[in-house]
């Protein structure tokens, strides 16, 4: 029998979600939506209980200062539902009850109080005055508590100790959270309550336990919480990225819920609407209520091509993408939209979705049902995911019949696979992929943004002079998508006449459909580089001996071009001297090949070039950066789409300190020794991945950043 049930109370989890604090039933509910804990992980200690009778709290001697907001702010978000799990191994120690331990030496700030553990355990998250312990410090919480959106996930540690949340989430071991923290010191935990130093440690158990096997094919940036982006041969291999190897972002662990006909009835989705009312959806109410849609489109993560910008412009904070946080898939669901309006949402005014009318046919623009929006540019559609993760889009954005936004629960003709949002996922074509939300339980309809931090703290940008601490308030929470490309794919010299490359005539590997084959002209290309392609035949003599000539190597290059908000790309240029001339590159037309579907062009295109290197031997030195001195050039793509917005040449202009939208030229350099060999004559007629290097020739670069990323995992 179908789940859905519409009523007019407001949900026992929207009086929570607005109040400051959690009850420990709210906390245990959500507990069980993380789905499936086995039995030998049921939650120990889902709270800090309360006493039955709770003395007040000891009143700290210092006064508290309000933090400003700041990004990093929204580290201490990364707490999370942790304590779900946690096990206190150090009860004895803080009993009262206990002897108090040897006398220590404490030479700590004597003017700040000290606080024995089993008070500080008062100070839970029901207490109204919630503490939490970072090494031997105690803070005061209360008023970042009161001051920020998605406060009350911090709840959750409270009455404990911060430190084993951030041993998983290392991400928040950073000079700025600590620096937040810092400014609600009260005290010190007692000495009688540390050993070495600290409390005892508590446990915690891995919440990645349960996370899926991942393909080895990707690339890692981190593995808990999972990070990955596909190795470019895969990423664009083929116009839809396969499941396997489309990018994995995620902020925290895969939640486990039920599967196969379990996750249909299981699994329920609430909407909540802005009078209050709630309906629940199961995933087989979703399938069988409302008519399914294909939609075909990329997902892209705005710290795509990051790594770019740090180079070129200086250092980001966030996790350093190649070009590959971007993948594209057909999505299969149902419209936002009509289950907005199954659930009672109406719209007034210019008819957008349902339009109120009066009996006699006329728009009832004074309608007082607080679920008929009169201005729906005034609202927004909350989602929350089951692991605590939640973003928005303006409510617009969900109506707009042309705009595709979808409840998916399909991917590229399989079930969403767990890392992509199972059972359930939002889908906003051309947006940033941040407000596609995995693990999707919950549909807010509000007059305010996500509380969340990744609506109000991350995934906004800034300019170039706003430094490491930009007005997160000001900044407008990225939506749609601005233009981008990449190169994807290089082949230089002998490469090329061989026939490496997939998509030229007779190309040698063939190519599962999809590779574009057949895009580019032969006859022109011909004509322009001075060869054609044959697998089959070895390079004679004169054509070795022509290679090393730089007049005649040719070079082949793929990539992709993508524009948000379902501008389609009009035209890829590509520059093989860094941008002094110019050339167009040929598009492959997969949209109309592969049938893809969407009111408006969701999808990436992909594009194909063939050219002639410069004489490379005539070109300057590139700046000495190991002890070979180089001649390079610089393969340079820039996309234009239907708009005529184009990219911007240089990271400088848009840089910002998170390294969102590195959307500038991309450029990847290519040097002498690369086309021509060194006198072993390695390095010729070479091929190779820009994900993995900076271009040929620039091991040791492409060394340097792996490095930075390792860096950038242990923080
Ligand atoms: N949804 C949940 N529940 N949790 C997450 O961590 N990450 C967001 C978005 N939705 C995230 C989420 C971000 S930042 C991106 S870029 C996309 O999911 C990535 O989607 P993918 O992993 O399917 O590629």
């Amino acid at each position: 029998m179908a789940a859905f049930r519409a009523s007019t109370r407001l949900s026992l989890e929207t009086i929570l979600s607005r109040t400051r604090c959690p009850t420990p039933n709210h906390s245990l509910r959500q507990s069980r939506n993380f789905g499936t804990l086995p039995a030998s992980r049921t939650p120990r200690r889902a709270f800090h209980t309360p006493p039955k009778a709770k003395p007040p709290p000891p009143k700290p001697k210092t006064a508290r200062v309000a933090a400003p907001l700041t990004a990093a702010g929204a580290g201490l978000l990364g707490l999370c539902t942790l304590s779900l799990w946690r096990t206190e191994t150090n009860k004895s120690q803080s009993h009262p009850s206990n002897p108090p331990p040897p006398a220590t030496t404490d030479t700590r700030d004597p003017s700040l109080p000290r606080f024995r553990l089993h008070d500080i355990r008062l100070h839970d998250a029901a207490s109204g005055e919630p503490w939490v312990t970072h090494e031997d410090k105690v803070y005061n919480i209360t008023d970042w508590v009161a001051a920020h959106p998605g406060g009350d996930v911090i709840l959750r540690a409270a009455g404990g100790s911060v430190d084993p949340y951030w041993d998983i989430f290392t991400i928040h071991k950073s000079p700025h959270v600590y620096e937040i923290l810092g400014q609600y010191l009260i005290g010190f935990v007692d000495a009688a309550d540390l050993v070495d130093g600290r409390p005892a440690r508590e446990e915690v158990e891995d919440p990645f336990e349960d996370d899926p096997v991942r393909d080895p094919r990707l690339i890692t940036h981190t593995a808990k919480p999972r990070n990955a982006e596909p190795p470019n041969e895969e990423l664009d291999r083929g116009f839809l990225t396969e499941n396997e190897v489309f990018y994995v972002r995620n902020h925290m662990w895969v939640p486990k819920v039920a599967e196969g006909e379990e996750a249909e009835e299981g699994h329920v989705l609430t909407v909540e609407l802005p009078g209050g009312e709630t309906a629940e959806y199961t995933l087989r109410d979703l399938r069988t209520r409302f008519k399914v849609h294909r939609v075909t489109a990329v997902l892209q993560c705005s710290g795509n091509r990051r790594n770019d910008m740090t180079r070129h412009a200086g250092k980001t904070n966030g996790l350093q993408w190649g070009v590959g946080a971007i993948s594209n898939a057909e999505w299969e669901g149902v419209r936002l939209a009509d289950v907005l309006a199954d659930a009672g949402l109406r719209v007034a005014g210019p008819a957008v979705l349902t339009r109120a009318t009066t009996e006699d046919g006329a728009a009832d623009d004074d309608n007082d049902d607080p679920n008929t929006i009169t201005d729906p540019s005034a609202h927004h559609v909350q989602f929350s995911g089951l692991e605590a993760y939640g973003a928005s889009i303006p409510l617009p954005t969900a109506l707009d019949p042309r705009g595709d936004v979808l409840l998916a629960f399909g991917m590229n003709g399989k079930p969403l696979p767990r890392d992509h949002g199972f059972p359930l996922r939002s889908v906003i074509p051309g947006h940033v992929a941040a407000r596609s939300v995995k693990w999707l339980s919950k549909i807010v309809v509000a007059d305010e943004e996500s509380p969340s931090q990744w609506q109000r703290r991350d995934y906004k940008s800034f300019g170039p002079n706003e430094g490491a601490n930009p007005d997160w308030e000001k900044a407008k929470a990225i939506q749609e998508m601005p233009v981008t490309s990449a190169i994807t794919r290089v082949w230089v010299g002998d490469g090329v006449r061989r026939g490496e490359v997939p998509w030229l005539n007779g190309g040698k590997q063939g190519g599962r459909g999809g590779e574009g084959k057949g895009v580019v002209d032969i006859a022109a290309v011909e004509q322009k580089v001075g060869f054609t392609s044959k697998p089959t035949r070895p390079v004679t003599s004169e054509e070795e001996g022509s290679t090393a000539t730089a007049t005649t190597s040719p070079v082949a290059l793929q990539g992709y071009a993508y524009s948000g908000g379902g501008r389609e790309i009009s035209r890829v240029d590509v520059s093989l001297d860094g941008g002094r001339t110019w050339d167009q590159a040929d598009l492959v037309d997969d949209w109309n090949q592969t049938h893809a579907k969407g009111s408006k062009h969701w999808a990436w295109k992909r594009w194909r070039y063939v050219g002639q290197l410069p004489e490379l031997h005539s070109l300057p030195v590139s700046p000495d950066r190991g002890n070979e001195k180089k001649h390079c050039t610089e393969l340079v793509v820039k996309a234009t789409d239907d708009a005529y917005n184009t990219q911007p040449g240089d990271h400088k202009a848009i840089y910002n300190v998170r390294g969102n939208l590195a959307t500038a030229w991309h450029r990847v350099k290519v040097c002498q020794r690369c086309v021509r060999g060194d006198e072993d004559g390695r390095g010729k007629g070479v091929s190779w991945e820009t994900a993995q290097t900076y271009g040929c020739g620039f091991e040791r670069e492409a060394g340097e950043v792996r490095e930075h990323m390792i860096k950038s995992d242990a923080k």
